[in-house]
């Protein structure tokens, strides 16, 4: 059934909602799915952002079933995964514990209280749909740093995950459209980039561009960031290089400018050209990996609504359920720490202490103050403008709905801020790559509600190099149970450090004489009262929220290494048959925003699997 959207004017009101039927993929329907009928040669536990991307390119030569906990976000969602502005202003993606929930789409996780981080307990949302967190993320797109990429390569002893040695990897995952200038109307929001590491002759499904439409408080703000020395990129983020501001492009497909997660990209690519090769089982969560006496992996035990059957591999399984849900399926399946299993009476498939471990996370703050420059919600205040954003939007791809990123800055501290760090933590920090941002500084805005003010703006900074590390583990021996996240966030001091001094280069820009004819008041948060390094932390303490890019739950690493979960080629430690593939393997949070590096593994890891049958 076709439903149509409650718009202004009826000749502009796009479908919507797509039923199943109309999907170019098939559904698997549950039951015992065994090979005598169905011939799985691979499965694939969660259809996710890693999860799509590689079974739609094994799909290529092999019979490949996903395995996804939840439905299809245009029925679940309606536009709201799919308009790229309301990507930056979902409810559910709140972080305190009385968030909105929207449990079709999210899987309402919830982290133990966080003693260093004002005792709360965080919603870190995370995509429950086919997609993944693809669908509902931010959209962000760049990439690395060489020196990131090369830190890879040396933890895990191949010097394949070298930036020059995934650069095919990244071009064939991705297609690149320059920026329009003309829709987007701002000669003030330059785009530069490097075109070279990108090969659209590869027809990489993702669709990467610059979304129609620039947010004049961003355009502002970024003059701030500039004042202080993180001048504008020439190459932009997704050269190996990620210094300095840049108006980055986002996954959003510019034919109708909607989201590209990894369904409407690799998944409808896939199904264009061999529609047989990918069978998807919605609704259904995989509770158990099954091994044969080899401990070689044979599937999975699947759920359906209360309906429990086994999914089949002939080959092979790759678990792609993210960062929180891999680590737990492992341990369900008898994978991980052999205290953890036996105080749940799980046998032991194999002894993986890492499985669950070196959580990685970024965490950031806001500082907000007051200016009069329209923000992008401005022109979304009422319903009139939303008509005139409609048609912006519908008829041209255009307008404030067209568009969901912006500017990026990032930097290493300079001197005299770093100045006053304990030996330790400078240590710690050195400890880095030397092309490594520490910080990640966003700017955005939106509507004030305050009269003579139009605008609450932003300026956000991301620690990129945390020292503090989580854990996951599991709550019992059943799938039904939520995993127990420990996000560790603040646990080391040298991460508070970090952005007591990140703090102050946010007040710099603020105070940055490029944006002084804008400013409109004192500080709002946490306001001129807050001074002393103590008090800022404090502050930081009390307000850091995810950005959502955690990572590293079962870690890469050298065999035999303690803590390394899997291999280069992301077979699991201990048993045969089992890949891990999604962003819980990458050893750490790579500099900057995740997706491209999950992609670019998930390419990598299938040309492996190709290439060996
Ligand atoms: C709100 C938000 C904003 C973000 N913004 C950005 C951004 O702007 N740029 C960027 O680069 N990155 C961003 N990220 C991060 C990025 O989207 C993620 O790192 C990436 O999508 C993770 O991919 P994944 O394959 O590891 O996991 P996911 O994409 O989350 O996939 C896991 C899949 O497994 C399924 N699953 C889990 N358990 C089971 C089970 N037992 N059985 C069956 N299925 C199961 C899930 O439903 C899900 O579909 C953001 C993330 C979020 C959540
Ligand atoms: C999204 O859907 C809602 C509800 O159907 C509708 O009011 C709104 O106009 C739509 N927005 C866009 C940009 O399509
Ligand atoms: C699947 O097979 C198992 C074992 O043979 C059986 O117990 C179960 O009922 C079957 N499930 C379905 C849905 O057919
Ligand atoms: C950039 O241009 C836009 C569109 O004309 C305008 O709204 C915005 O204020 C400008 N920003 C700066 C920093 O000049
Ligand atoms: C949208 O298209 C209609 C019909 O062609 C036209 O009348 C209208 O001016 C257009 N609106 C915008 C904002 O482009
Ligand atoms: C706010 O606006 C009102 C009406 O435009 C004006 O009278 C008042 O002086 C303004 N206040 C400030 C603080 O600018
Ligand atoms: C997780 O980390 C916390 C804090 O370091 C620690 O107290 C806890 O024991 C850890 N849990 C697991 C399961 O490793």
């Amino acid at each position: 059934m076709v439903k149509y959207g409650k718009c202004a004017l009826v000749v502009l009101c796009a479908p919507i909602v797509e039923s199943s039927a109309q999907e170019q993929f098939r559904t698997g329907a549950p039951g015992n799915a065994s090979y005598d009928y169905v011939v799985n040669q691979i499965v694939v536990i969660g259809g996710g952002t890693a999860g799509l991307a590689i079974a739609s390119r094994l799909a290529v030569s092999a019979s490949v079933a996903v395995i996804e906990a939840g439905g299809l976000y245009k029925q679940d969602n309606g536009n709201q995964s799919v308009v790229p502005y309301y990507g930056l202003v979902m409810p559910f993606l709140g972080t305190t514990e009385d968030y909105p929930r929207q449990p079709l789409m999210d899987w309402d996780l919830v982290s133990v209280p966080q003693p260093s981080a004002g005792n709360r307990r965080i919603h870190y949302a995370q995509g429950k749909t086919l997609g993944g967190s693809s669908a509902i993320n931010t959209m962000a797109y760049h990439r690395g740093t060489v020196g990131s990429y090369q830190r890879w390569a040396d933890l895990v002893d191949d010097q394949s995950y070298t930036f020059d040695k995934i650069l095919p990897y990244f071009k064939k995952s991705s297609t690149i459209t320059r920026p329009d200038v003309q829709k987007r109307n701002a000669p003030n929001a330059t785009v530069l980039y490097d075109p070279t590491v990108f090969d659209n002759s590869l027809h990489g499904p993702l669709q990467v561009s610059w979304g129609n439409w620039v947010d004049p408080t961003q355009s502002w703000l970024a003059r701030s960031l500039q004042a202080i020395g993180q001048t504008l990129s020439s190459s932009g983020f997704s050269s190996g290089k990620v210094s300095g501001g840049a108006w980055v492009p986002t996954t959003i497909d510019p034919k109708g400018a909607t989201r590209s997660s990894s369904k409407s990209s690799y998944l409808s690519f896939v199904s264009e050209k061999n529609k047989a090769g990918v069978t998807v089982y919605l609704h259904s969560q995989a509770s158990k990996i099954l091994f044969d006496k080899d401990k070689r992996a044979t599937g999975t035990t699947v759920s359906t609504e209360g309906r429990e059957y086994v999914i089949s591999a002939k080959e092979e399984v790759v678990l792609s359920a993210g960062v929180f849900h891999s680590p737990q399926l492992l341990m369900l399946s008898g994978i991980g720490p052999a205290a953890t299993l036996s105080t749940h009476s799980i046998g032991v498939v194999s002894d993986l202490s890492g499985v669950g471990q070196n959580l990685w996370d970024q965490i950031f703050f806001n500082v907000l103050r007051g200016i009069n420059v329209p923000n992008t919600g401005t022109y979304l205040a009422t319903p009139t403008q939303q008509a005139v954003a409609l048609q912006q939007y519908f008829n041209n791809t255009a307008g404030p709905y067209s568009s969901a990123g912006g500017y990026l800055s990032f930097e290493r501290l300079p001197p005299k801020d770093r100045a006053a760090f304990s030996p330790r933590t400078a240590s710690m920090l050195s400890k880095f790559p030397a092309d490594w941002p520490e910080i990640e500084y966003i700017a955005s805005g939106f509507p004030s509600g305050i009269a003579n003010l139009t605008t609450i703006g932003a300026i956000s900074a991301t620690l990129l190099t945390p020292s503090s590390r989580g854990n996951v583990t599991i709550r019992s021996a059943s799938i039904a149970d939520a995993p127990v996240i420990d996000l560790g966030w603040l646990t080391d001091p040298a991460d508070g450090e970090t952005l007591v001094a990140a703090f102050k280069r946010v007040r710099e820009a603020w105070k940055s004489p490029a944006i002084a004819g804008i400013l409109g008041g004192p500080e709002i948060l946490p306001g001129d009262a807050i001074t002393s390094d103590a008090d800022i932390l404090k502050f930081i303490q009390e307000s850091a929220r995810p950005i959502w890019h955690a990572s590293s739950t079962c870690a890469m690493g050298k065999a035999g290494k303690v803590g390394a979960v899997v291999d280069s080629k992301a077979r699991v430690f201990g048993v045969k048959g089992l890949r891990v593939v999604d962003n819980s393997v990458i050893p750490f949070s790579v500099p900057g925003h995740p997706q491209s590096s999950v992609y670019m593994l998930a390419e990598k890891i299938a040309d492996e699997i190709l290439k060996g049958r």
